[in-house]
């Protein structure tokens, strides 16, 4: 086949400024999914685009290309309204375990396709497979009956959806080329877009731990996500979300399950509580329902059903105990005061080497590994209390674990204890409510 396009003058438009012609994004995209864009050179064009940025039309086509090297999922023929929540990443962050069930219990559908943890930031897939018998991956045909019967699923995408973005996604991995507003919307909605969800609702953080830290910028990625997901007929909403503390005490995987069915319980910490019920009245208001209270549906038991109906679905033993890993360290406070800093970005490095992440895409992950946060930020201590455990499957991942505790934060220490300290609001900005 004599292709239209050359890939060194693409890479070459872009490392000089310019922006790039519908048909060439069309066609390099299509040539790097079919194996004839060589790795090094897409490497060379993310990078091109990460220094020099695209326009929106040019993210519009980019993102266009990707959904079509793929499969499209459809509801449409549900009988039921869909809406999904994706968040950018951050540290503790079990939102979509206790979210999915709860938006469900209004008799909406939630197509919740997750991903696994890659460096700092935990993978929800990673999260419910430390629950014995829970399968990830399930067909289309099944994800629709259990959206039909249960109404969420929490499932892995199949290969067949954007696979440009797969190849992409791993290649951005390795090239320092993540971080690019233009990339990560497109890599983000192409999918949200294929799997056929008619609102949707995104949590992009900012802090720390977040992919930004400076709230300018990820306004402007929810800005790009939300200009996407409408020119591609998805109802989106953002809200953008502090990520400078890790999210509740857990962060891990079992442990965050186990946080997460506290919340279901109708207890757990304030700040999961507060971002559950805050997303779901917006994934709700996004499927034209905003006359209920979703706080009252974790009090009275509803939405732990839905969760047992949907962890049942998928193989899953609810009632089974969590793993509970057999080495521990304790960190304690050194003085009396107020938790002024729980490095989000610090915790989440700890929690990762202690084995709850993975370093490399085909590594497994530690299901009871990771840290539980007694005390955090804007809670007194008293010289003596154990501030953070640490739980670890493989003892000589702890060492590491303490130490990029005491690196963080430019050397200064995850933890900072001052005289006072107040936690501020978890929802930061609202950008296109549905409400
Ligand atoms: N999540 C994605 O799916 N893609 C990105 O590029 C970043 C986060």
């Amino acid at each position: 086949m004599t292709e239209p396009f050359n890939a060194v003058d693409v890479i070459v438009a872009k490392r000089d400024g310019r922006a790039l012609s519908g048909p060439q994004i069309d066609w390099v995209i299509d040539a790097y999914t079919r194996g004839v864009v060589a790795d090094e050179q897409m490497s060379a064009l993310a990078m091109a685009i990460l220094l020099r940025g695209m326009k929106r039309e040019e993210i519009r086509r980019w993102t266009a290309a990707m959904l079509a090297s793929g499969d499209r999922l459809d509801f449409s023929d549900l009988g039921k309204q869909t809406v999904d929540k994706h968040s950018t990443g951050g540290v503790g962050d079990k939102i979509t375990l206790p979210l999915a069930p709860l938006v469900s219990v209004f008799g909406v559908a939630v197509p919740q396709l997750s991903g696994r943890g890659l460096g700092h930031t935990g993978g929800t897939l990673d999260k419910l497979e430390s629950i014995p018998g829970w399968r990830a991956s399930v067909t289309n045909a099944q994800m629709k009956d259990q959206l039909r019967d249960v109404g969420a699923v929490i499932c892995a995408a199949g290969s067949g959806l954007a696979p440009a973005d797969k190849k992409l996604y791993a290649l951005r991995d390795v090239t320092g080329t993540v971080e690019s507003i233009p990339l990560i919307a497109s890599s983000i909605m192409s999918k949200k877009i294929a799997e056929g969800t008619a609102a949707l609702v995104l949590d992009v953080k900012v802090g720390s731990g977040a992919f930004k830290r400076d709230i300018h910028e990820a306004a402007e990625l929810a800005e790009t996500l939300i200009d996407l997901g409408v020119a591609a007929g998805v109802d989106t909403s953002a809200l953008i979300t502090d990520m400078s503390t890790p999210l509740g005490r857990a962060i891990g995987n079992a442990n965050e399950v186990t946080e997460s069915v506290e919340v279901l319980a109708g207890g757990g910490p304030s700040d999961v509580i507060e971002l559950t019920v805050e997303l779901a009245r917006e994934m709700l208001a996004g499927a034209g329902i905003r006359d209920v209270d979703p706080s009252a549906a974790l009090a009275d038991g509803r939405a732990m059903d839905q969760w047992r109906r949907m962890i049942r679905a998928q193989g899953g033993d609810p009632d089974a105990p969590m793993p509970v890993a057999p080495h521990v360290e304790e960190l304690r406070a050194h003085r009396d005061g107020v938790i002024g800093r729980m490095d989000a970005l610090g915790v989440g490095i700890a929690a990762w080497r202690l084995g709850a992440g993975r370093a490399r895409k085909e590594d497994a992950v530690e299901a009871s590994a990771g840290i539980y946060l007694h005390k955090t930020f804007g809670e007194p201590v008293k010289r003596g209390d154990v501030i953070m455990t640490l739980h670890t499957e493989t003892p000589n991942r702890m060492q590491g674990a303490l130490d990029a505790l005491a690196e963080a934060h430019g050397g200064e220490g995850a933890v900072h204890i001052s005289t006072e300290a107040s936690r501020g609001p978890i929802v930061l900005q609202r950008l296109r409510t549905h409400e």
